[in-house]
């Protein structure tokens, strides 16, 4: 039925499609489907190029670069928000409304995100995008047209019956986080300009002349208010005008909520403010409106700023500091990671001395020196980062950073790839500070899960002597432990049984602690699947190892590598040598995969047993377990105190199960 599609029918259809996808996140077709579809499309065009329709997903891509934009007056000016940064300048805000209104009632406010990207405005003509801009100084900005076109989830013609002739959309370009992310780690790899924040990559990418360049970064658009409009829209509350906005196609922000009274006010900023790492995008805080239009017009403007809305500003991510120093640490497997020593600064909710530079490229890249004023950036869980470095205000830039020829800790050479941008000690366990990373991480919790044994207690039995091989772990007496600095009877018993409880370790997690390079939790798991014992594992050859589907090329030199130095086998056969058990573990051929094609996501604290082991069985069992909740989410299992996926599953209307039917889930498999 598909291939007797005419032109316009297979304009609507791609342009259904798209919107499923990239709009409201369900999608329709896979992507080949898609890609055929478009290509055949192409080939309608090009057989009758007068015909192409402006809406067509073709006129997505442009195919000319600017020499530069051309200058936009706004038919409306571009307003902005004035800040509160306190409860109380919010409360100082809702009262004035209710002076200027005359009342002592509620009064009706919206609260929305406050996103943090570019404000754009587009206009349509008869429903077709016609022109969009920047907001330049807010009477004139930039013509983006061709820019904002590839967007993916800006309409290009609205949907519905009753369109208004003219329609001024405002709201805000985006780069979604992990878009961001994706792009820097890419620019690192090929050494090319990182953007400091995913503001500055969406400024960036709309402010390309050439959009097929801008075509290629993850934009999206959210809708939050109109400029000019023609009479046929009618509408009475900022509330309404948003669901109006989203009924036209536009991508607005469910999270938005009508409160009354400021106890709800401030609930919804410490709501959000609670649920703002978790987002896909950054938000640099909340927008307080007043719902009602006539209730606006009464309140009016002051100066640039509606007297009707409020910007609700939270803690900054980033801040600006001195960089007193670069040191170098030495990680589990000798690579050398320069660490920035900071002029203590308060960002992101902490106060951050110390900020990981990652390697010798990233200082080359940002052309940092000794002494320099540095932005640091702390969103989220993420470790601080240097996002940029700048000379000092007063005074001369200091030394540049140099990459030490021998190890800091054990005097051994460093030696550097010229391919690669890392640098490592080939000291190996001989290294203290390798010895250290590595033991770390074999008690840590995906590996033997050893609790109690951490960073430190490791690093003081390291120093004092009473560890030096993983089986040493299982050799410490209370005494060794009890006979630190700082450790009493109580606690260094504990960390004995502790070790005792681990000593039945899975074969996943036994190959996972041994620590081999790029041997992560989700490879060591297929290993184990595909092998089942030890001894299969240690005789295996590279071809063998290839053959295992999450095993390339470079993996199968590592594990190869590892298993054939002397010092491995010795320290395997120690640990096979003291009182461990390694389960067995069912070939992978002989397990059953009844989960294959499901997306499954787990939260909260599960009582039972832990999350990685949990997601192991699901993996076993051939599920894909992902990290965060989409409409492509299957079914969300839920622990105690589940937060925002919960909530997300939800809203999206995805099956949410608890903890006794995923046990009741592996007891019917037997994992
Ligand atoms: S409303 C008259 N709503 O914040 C009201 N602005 O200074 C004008 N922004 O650059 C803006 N999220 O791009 C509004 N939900 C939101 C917003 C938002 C982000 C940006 C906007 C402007 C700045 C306001």
């Amino acid at each position: 039925m598909q291939d007797s599609f005419n032109y316009d029918e297979l304009v609507d259809y791609l342009n259904e499609l798209a919107r499923a996808y990239y709009t409201l996140d369900q999608p329709l077709a896979s992507d080949a489907e898609y890609d055929r579809l478009y290509r055949e499309l192409e080939g309608m065009e090009e057989a009758q190029p007068l015909a192409i329709r402006p809406d067509s997903p073709t006129q997505r891509v442009g195919d000319v670069a600017l020499s530069g934009f051309t200058q936009i007056e706004h038919e409306l000016p571009m307003l902005s928000l004035s800040n509160a940064f306190t409860d109380t300048e919010v409360e100082d805000f809702y009262k004035r409304c209710q002076e200027g209104l005359g009342t002592d009632g509620d009064v009706q406010i919206c609260a929305e995100y406050k996103l943090d990207g570019v404000a754009a405005s587009i206009l349509y003509e008869n429903g077709v995008l016609v022109r969009a801009a920047t907001r330049g100084d807010g009477q004139t900005g930039e013509d983006i047209t061709s820019n904002v076109k590839t967007i993916k989830n800006v309409p290009l013609r609205l949907l519905g019956d009753s369109i208004p002739a003219r329609l001024e959309v405002r709201g805000e370009v985006v780069m979604p986080k992990r878009g961001f992310e994706a792009y820097n780690d890419r620019a690192r790899e090929l050494g090319e300009k990182t953007f400091v924040n995913p503001r500055n990559a969406a400024a960036g990418s709309l402010r390309q002349l050439d959009p097929r360049l801008t075509a290629k970064r993850p934009l999206a658009f959210y809708a939050y208010s109109v400029g000019v409009y023609s009479d046929e829209f009618v509408v009475s509350s900022h509330y309404d005008l948003l669901l109006g906005l989203e009924s036209f196609g536009f991508t607005i922000n469910h999270a938005t909520a009508k409160c009354t009274g400021i106890d709800e006010l401030k609930a919804f900023y410490e709501r959000t403010l609670s649920q703002r790492d978790d987002l896909i995008f950054d938000i640099d805080g909340i927008v307080y409106k007043v719902d009602s239009f006539s209730q606006q017009t009464t309140l009016g403007f002051i100066a640039r700023a509606p007297r009707w809305a409020i910007a609700r500003k939270f803690p900054a991510q980033e801040e600006t500091t001195t960089l007193l120093d670069i040191e170098f640490q030495v990680g589990r497997t000798g690579a050398l990671t320069p660490v920035a020593r900071l002029e203590p600064v308060f960002v992101g909710g902490v106060t951050v001395s110390n900020a990981t530079l990652h390697n010798m490229d990233e200082i080359e890249r940002l052309g940092i020196h000794i002494g320099d004023r540095v932005v640091i950036r702390r969103a989220g869980d993420v470790i601080p980062q240097v996002a940029a470095a700048a000379a000092p205000l007063h005074g001369e830039r200091g030394a540049v950073p140099e990459l030490p020829t021998h190890c800091p800790v054990c005097g051994s050479p460093v030696e550097r790839d010229p391919n690669f941008a890392v640098a490592r000690c080939i000291g190996g366990v001989a290294c203290k500070a390798q010895r250290k990373a590595a033991l770390i991480h074999f008690a840590s919790r995906k590996a033997f899960d050893i609790e109690g044994l951490g960073d430190k207690l490791v690093a003081a039995l390291v120093d004092a002597d009473k560890l030096h091989s993983f089986a040493d772990i299982f050799r410490l007496t209370i005494d060794d432990i009890a006979s630190l600095d700082r450790m009493g009877l109580k606690s260094a018993t504990k960390v004995v049984n502790a070790i005792d409880v681990a000593r039945e370790v899975t074969l996943a997690r036994f190959i996972y602690a041994l620590g081999i390079r790029e041997v992560g939790e989700a490879t060591a798991l297929s290993l184990a699947n595909y092998f089942g014992d030890l001894a299969s594992l240690l005789a295996a050859d590279r071809e063998l190892l290839l053959k295992i589907p999450d095993v390339g090329q470079i993996v199968a030199n590592h594990i190869v590598d590892f298993f054939s130095l002397p010092a491995t086998r010795q320290l395997i056969d120690d640990l096979l040598g003291v009182d461990i058990q390694i389960a067995e573990q069912a070939k992978l051929e002989e397990v059953e995969t009844p989960l294959e094609n499901l997306t499954i996501v787990l939260t909260g604290t599960l009582s039972t047993m832990s999350r990685s082991d949990a997601k192991a069985k699901l993996q076993r069992l051939g599920a894909k377990v992902s990290g965060s909740v989409s409409a492509k989410t299957d079914v969300l299992y839920a622990g105690e105190n589940a937060g925002s996926k919960l909530t997300k599953a939800q809203q999206l209307g995805v099956e949410v199960r608890d903890e006794s039917q995923l046990i009741e889930l592996f007891g019917e498999y037997g994992v």
